[in-house]
């Protein structure tokens, strides 16, 4: 890694304070009992008794994952089984023969479930006791050099955070995860775009305690570059900072202390990481358990509130609404968010820019909704090249011929009408096109277009709710 000649700054401690006086209360709520752990120790001891029955020599099993190192939250966690595999399997048959063991051990008639899984690769999913237990096929690496699978590495993580964390700082940990959950940040999903356990446990360890944290993330500047390995940060302006952004393209970087070529951020979100900032500064202002938690909100009469958002805003609501099929929630969000995104270039194509734009799925069913201007018929200036790029602006003017052009200092400008005049109209040719249905898992074929609150029930439920989602900030 280069980092010869950098300036590292050595994160900060935390003082006594009032906020400590919160932290201790929150630990208290998010700490699991002894009956709880023990219980979950039952279960997993159950699952790992009959799992060893039938794993192939050479295998071992390892309990990982947050109840391993002790920083669980109370009533929010899984178990994570790895059993690791030599090196020399092969991967399919480790994978295959995996699941089939996680099948044969349950007991249908206690009621226990079995579901195949996919994440960067497939696992399973048992429930014994009401408890979810993950069951992950992976291989033995000593160090990340050797790694073969995306979760090989899990195992090295566990040794860090047990050989790193405090007992202190566990429970720290368990505060960060309930303040993110509280602000919808926590979880590596692609629905959520936020904090993974994983990279709760390195800010922990890097800052020491959620103290620490809070007030350095209150003054964060990007690029947010964070080394635990050194539990430092990386100056903001170094060329060491600069070196690893480049190399992850982004501009939060957590090195995974287990593996230099991870980052272990690179599923945290712009606007996740700035909704933490906000959140940070909103505690330290307001160090009490109500401000910890916030307020949460309100899903009941969604028609109701919805109507009552387009009027006070004076504005449109359009509402798609698609099939989904039935495979792994992070790629359905992936797909989602992709014709979001791709529906929204059409519509600035068109000239119209939606004010807000809400996704949201459930089950088989997702929603992509646009608030939108009322007045407004697209017709726009189109801003074209310099006339000193010659060829560019002939070429600009070839294409733009039936438009009015104009000059705008040096630069050529076509005025238009786009093809769609309103939003409904452009809306209802992309339902109908082809252009968009290469995405398989949302069925875009059957999606349907609503106007307003005129839609199901269900539907209206989806979009309210990733308003309040979006437009909930605790500042
Ligand atoms: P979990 O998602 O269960 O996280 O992944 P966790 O740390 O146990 O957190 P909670 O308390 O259940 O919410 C288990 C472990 O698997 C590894 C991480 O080391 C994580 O701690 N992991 C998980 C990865 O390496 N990559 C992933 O994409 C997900
Ligand atoms: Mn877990």
């Amino acid at each position: 890694m280069a980092r010869a000649g950098s300036i590292v700054k050595k994160a900060s401690k935390a003082s006594d304070s009032k906020l400590k006086a919160v932290v201790d209360m929150i630990i208290e709520d998010v700490r699991p009992s002894k009956k709880e752990i023990e219980g979950a120790i039952a279960v997993s001891n159950s699952i790992s008794s009959r799992i060893k029955k039938l794993m192939p020599k050479g295998a071992e099993l390892v309990i990982v994952g947050s109840m391993a190192r002790g920083t669980q939250v109370k009533g929010s966690y899984d178990v994570d089984m790895f059993l690791l595999y030599p090196r020399s399997f092969d991967e399919k048959k480790m994978e295959n023969g995996t699941i089939e063991i996680a099948k044969k051990i349950i007991d249908r008639k206690k009621g226990e479930t079995f579901t195949v899984k996919y994440a960067q690769h497939p696992y399973a999913r048992i429930n014994v006791n009401g408890m979810n237990a993950d069951i992950v096929p992976a291989y033995k690496i000593g160090n990340a050099l050797e790694r073969g699978t995306a979760v090989d590495r899990t195992p090295l993580h566990n040794a860090f955070i047990l050989s790193h964390l405090t007992e202190r700082q566990k429970d720290e940990v368990r505060v960060l995860k309930a303040f993110l959950k509280a602000h919808r940040i926590y979880g590596a999903e692609v629905s959520i775009e936020g904090f993974s356990g994983y990279l709760c446990e390195l800010l922990i360890h890097t800052y020491g305690s959620f103290e620490a944290l809070l007030r350095s993330v209150a003054s964060a500047r990007l690029p947010w570059v964070l080394d635990p390995k050194e539990s430092a940060m990386v100056e903001p302006h170094s060329d060491a900072a600069a070196a690893l952004v480049k190399k992850f393209s982004k501009e939060i970087v957590v090195i995974d202390p287990t593996d230099s070529n991870r980052n272990v951020a690179a599923a945290l979100s712009l606007e996740s990481f700035s909704r933490f900032i906000l959140a940070s500064r909103m505690l330290l202002d307001r160090p009490t358990k109500d401000a910890f938690y916030g307020e949460g909100y309100s899903d009941a009469y969604p028609e109701r509130a919805l109507s009552a958002l387009i009027k006070s805003l004076d504005c449109e609501l359009y509402t798609l609404e698609f099939g989904l099929a039935d495979i792994a929630n992070d790629i359905k969000w992936q797909q989602l968010k992709r014709l979001d995104r791709s529906i929204r270039i059409l519509m600035k194509k068109s000239g119209f820019e939606p004010l807000i734009a809400l996704q949201d799925m459930e089950d088989s069913i997702g929603v992509i909704a646009y608030l939108v201007n009322r007045h407004y018929n697209g017709t726009r200036a189109i801003e074209g090249p310099s006339v000193f790029l010659k060829g560019a602006a002939e070429k600009f003017a070839d294409a733009h011929s039936k438009s009015y052009k104009y000059l705008d200092g040096e630069r050529i400008m076509a005025l238009e009408k786009p093809e769609h005049s309103n939003v409904h109209s452009l809306l209802e040719s992309i339902r109908r096109s082809n252009e968009i249905s290469k995405l398989s898992h949302v069925r875009v074929k059957e999606a349907k277009l609503f106007f307003g609150t005129e839609m199901p029930e269900e539907c209206a439920r989806l979009v309210h709710r990733s308003f309040v989602k979006k437009t909930t900030l605790r500042i």
